[in-house]
């Protein structure tokens, strides 16, 4: 395969990049357009060459099959390919519509003349990565744009539109209509004797650089806090200003390569593949056939329902709302519109956008009224009786082939399943709150799931712009079963020692956006509370969670009621350490005659953190997740899991199998309550004695 096809038009040689998706600069490219470039300086009837991609865009960069293959490094490189493009004895000039990001954009940057479509998306993201770009863009771009645009664009990764820099030297001309013939005629008029400059000989003045960098620096350094590329994507720009071309070049590709060898980069490189991976389910193919989605239904206007129902207004996809009271649905349709107003507010929404999302919106009392939609997800109480009675309704009235959704939590999806007649299009599709905002949703596969339907919702995951992960039947799915570990041994820790101020303190350090005790205040404690009684029911012998049931007791359900394991004043969210939660806990530790000791940062990192893995590593070798980056993807988008640390798996990893190991064995011995909580997962201990790694 060539990836790029040569052709001559006139007495210009035209080099299409076609290596779909988005013409990833891979080996296979690279290798052709040199070819191309080669082939077109030995033919005296070429004056000049015109560089355009096929289908959407120019290029979006590295070609991310190649990444961690021998493919990525091999020759002719980016860094050759862009040498051989300035050496080059004829013009040759980028022709760029859709998109022309990191290598792409330096690719082009490195060409003799830019012209471009309104409309294409330029951008040097790889600081999204932990990177900085390492080809030349830190030092050319400064060159076109201007130092500050050029570090903002850096810094951020975002994409800029290229009407927005038209006025900028990056492109010598703003084209319509056709690009392929205005970037001919363009180049047509060029001749190899005409005098060129190329970017890296255009100097750059910048009297105040001094105070930008500092203050830069002063922005930004406390901004990316556990980031270290943000800050060296400023010392590679302030490196164009004060150095020589060269030796800035030199510069730039010593903190790149730096940065390839971090553990942040390394992270948010497995966090960016774990998304794309976890999309592909074994078993289905490309052409696993999908249900078309035009329509969708929710039931039940609660926390839930509403904000489920607003993803799909979103995106643009009419959707009915069931209640079954009018005040609860009115209630459901006053806090979507409440939302929607709060976002206009902080004008990410139009006042027409608003109108337009809820006229998407319908609300109804009756079944018929959701009959004819493709899916239907269920969000009423976490009752399976409730449940069942609502998958009763919907298997009567709901017409063939339409997808039947729960969004349960904990509950039996095949149970749920087996009560239609139709258990083959039953599926879990279950959201995070808030749900139009946390980008996770586990798709949860009954036994009876047909593969067209998971193939569906995982589809529309992205179309909801959702990080969709599959995951199979158990308590809790994949996230929330994990979290029951990691709240028992934070609750644990309160029982030997610890305050929730410090628990907390000790895991938002260490990065996770929040730490346990002020989520379930901000979740809700009654949510758990009727968990834990279900599980005490089950499972008798099971070590109590007395201290979070006294506090529910106390009816400290958390933000919501003004306290929980914090207090809250009135229409505030700051979380104030509490006495009252200080002395029931002091009294119960005495009651169980426990004499409280001091605990690290350390420890409670690491048990809370640990917990996550071991129990992890149970679901990875039950089949529950399909893969270890899919565990981490649920705990990067569906809990405040540090990117930086690229997921609980992957964290394990990092720190080596065989020493989490140890740790657990260690807990065991010290920890008093539940010395089988630290038994390590057969996967994890047999990972650990061979040296392996989860992912
Ligand atoms: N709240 C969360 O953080 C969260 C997160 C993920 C999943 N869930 C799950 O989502 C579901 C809903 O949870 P929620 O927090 O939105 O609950 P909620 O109590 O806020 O809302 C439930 C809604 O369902 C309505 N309802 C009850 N019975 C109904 C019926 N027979 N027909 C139609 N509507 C009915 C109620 O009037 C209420 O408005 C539960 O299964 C829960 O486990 C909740």
């Amino acid at each position: 395969m060539s990836a790029s096809s040569y052709s001559k038009q006139g007495a210009v040689a035209v080099i299409t990049l076609d290596n779909p998706p988005v013409n990833g600069l891979g080996f296979e490219l690279r290798s052709a357009v040199m070819a191309g470039l080669d082939q077109a300086l030995a033919d005296a009837a070429v004056s000049a060459l015109v560089l355009i991609g096929a289908g959407k865009g120019f290029s979006a960069g590295a070609d991310i099959r190649e990444f961690n293959t021998p493919k990525a490094g091999a020759e002719p490189t980016l860094r050759s390919l862009i040498r051989a493009i300035e050496e080059s004895s004829k013009p040759v000039i980028a022709a760029i519509h859709g998109v022309a990001m990191g290598g792409g954009l330096e690719l082009a940057l490195a060409c003799h003349h830019r012209v471009v479509l309104r409309g294409a998306q330029i951008a040097l993201p790889e600081v999204k990565l932990g990177l900085l770009p390492g080809t030349g863009g830190t030092q050319r771009l400064p060159r076109l744009v201007g130092v500050e645009s050029a570090l903002n664009m850096i810094v951020s990764g975002a994409s800029v539109p290229s009407e927005q820099l038209g006025r900028t030297a990056l492109f010598s001309a703003l084209l319509e209509g056709d690009l392929l013939q205005g970037a001919v005629a363009f180049a047509g008029k060029l001749r190899p004797e005409m005098p060129r400059r190329l970017v890296r000989d255009i100097p750059i003045e910048y009297p105040n650089a001094d105070g930008f960098f500092q203050f830069a620096r002063n922005v930004v350094g406390p901004a990316s806090k556990g980031y270290p590329a943000p800050l060296k994507c400023i010392e590679a720009v302030a490196a164009a200003v004060y150095k020589p071309f060269e030796e800035g070049l030199r510069f730039e590709r010593e903190l790149f390569l730096q940065l390839m060898q971090s553990s942040e980069s390394k992270a948010l490189r497995h966090a960016f593949l774990a998304e794309r991976a976890a999309s592909k389910i074994p078993g289905l193919s490309e052409n696993t056939p999908t249900r078309p989605i035009h329509r969708a239904a929710v039931i039940g206007a609660g926390t839930m329902g509403s904000g489920i129902a607003m993803c799909f207004a979103n995106a643009g996809i009419p959707v009915t709302i069931l209640e079954v009271k009018q005040e609860a649905l009115d209630k459901g349709i006053a806090t979507i519109r409440r939302n929607y107003e709060g976002s206009a507010k902080k004008r990410k929404l139009s006042a027409a956008q608003v109108e337009e999302r809820m006229g998407l919106i319908r609300p109804t009392l009756s079944y018929a009224d959701v009959a004819q939609a493709d899916i239907v997800i269920e969000a009423v109480f976490e009752d399976m009786s409730v449940k069942l009675g609502v998958f009763k309704k919907l298997d009567e009235v709901m017409k063939p082939g339409a997808i039947l959704a729960t969004n349960t939590s904990t509950l039996d999806l095949n149970q749920i399943a087996r009560s239609t007649r139709r258990p083959q299009d039953v599926v879990g599709t279950h959201f995070f709150s808030p749900a139009n905002v946390m980008k996770l949703l586990e798709l949860v596969r009954g036994s009876a799931t047909q593969d067209d339907v998971l193939a569906t919702v995982m589809e529309l995951s992205k179309k909801l712009k959702k990080a969709g992960v599959v995951s199979g039947v158990c308590d809790g799915f994949i996230g929330n079963r994990m979290l029951d570990r990691y709240l028992r041994q934070a609750i644990l820790m309160l029982e030997e020692g610890a305050l929730p101020q410090q628990v907390d303190s000790a895991l938002e350090e260490w990065g996770m956006a929040m730490g346990p005790f002020r989520m379930l205040d901000l979740a809700g404690n009654d949510v758990g509370w009727y968990i834990r009684k279900r599980h005490y029911v089950e499972k008798p012998e099971m070590k109590r969670s007395v201290i979070a049931d006294r506090i529910c007791e106390l009816g400290r359900f958390g933000q919501k009621t003004s306290a929980g394991w914090y207090r809250y004043q009135s229409g505030k969210r700051d979380a104030i350490p509490d006495p009252v939660v200080e002395e029931l806990i002091a009294a119960y530790r005495k009651e169980i005659g426990v004499a409280p000791r001091r605990l690290s940062d350390e420890e409670i990192v690491e048990r809370c953190i640990f917990a996550l893995v071991n129990e992890g590593a149970k679901i990875l070798e039950e089949g529950i997740a399909l893969r270890a980056s899919d565990i981490d993807l649920v705990y990067l988008a569906g809990y405040g899991f540090p990117a930086f640390r690229g997921g609980p798996m992957f964290y394990a990893d990092t720190v080596g199998l065989y020493g989490v190991v140890r740790s657990m064995k260690r807990f065991a011995a010290n920890s008093r309550g539940d010395p089988e909580f630290w038994k390590p997962a057969p996967l994890l201990a047999r990972l650990a004695a061979d040296g392996k790694s989860f992912n």
